[in-house]
């Protein structure tokens, strides 16, 4: 690994520890779902850099709807198995796409989105929705952020546990 690669993994490691720090002090005590996803979500948002769009979508009957975002308003509803975010879904894994100009079934809410992450909602084997992050910027996501949101994601799901409409 070269220098500026190491250096920028660290930083990394850093921000998602700090982020995983926040999110107990954010989360706890409360285990209500849209309350705790609409304060998970900003909290990203607001962390990482170079993102457009960050949000939410929940599993309502077959389809995935809308939840709490950040970013500019979003398609409602996703069937399972379409876009990267019913594909992350479908397979109950994360998805995470370099340039979403390469992904066949893409379903672009923001034109300005380039590269994405898709990491599944999961209390145990059931599936409760998807967190879905945005950047401008192509490649903006690696097995790092991958690590550190689905860690993020474990958070919110636990914290929530015992709450409404999960
Ligand atoms: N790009 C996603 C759709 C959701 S938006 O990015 C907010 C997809 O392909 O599933």
């Amino acid at each position: 690994m070269s220098q500026r690669a190491s250096d920028s993994a660290a930083t990394s490691c850093a921000v998602y520890a700090d982020l995983q720090r926040s999110l107990a002090g954010l989360l706890a005590g409360e285990h209500d779902l849209i309350a705790n996803a609409a304060n998970f979500t900003a909290l990203v948002y607001h962390t990482l850099p170079d993102l457009n769009w960050a949000g939410c979508y929940f599993l309502r009957g077959e389809e995935l709807v809308l939840g709490p975002f950040q970013g500019r308003p979003a398609c409602v509803r996703i069937a399972m198995g379409r876009g990267v975010c019913g594909t992350a879904a479908l397979r109950r894994s994360s998805v995470l796409v370099p340039d979403v100009h390469q992904f066949p079934d893409h379903i672009a809410c923001d034109l300005a989105s380039r590269s994405e992450l898709v990491v599944p909602l999961l209390e145990g084997n059931r599936l409760i929705g998807v967190f879905d992050l945005d950047s401008p910027r192509p490649n903006r996501f690696d097995a790092a952020d991958q690590a550190g949101i689905e860690a993020a994601v474990r958070l919110l799901v636990q914290a929530c546990r015992s709450g409404n409409s999960i």
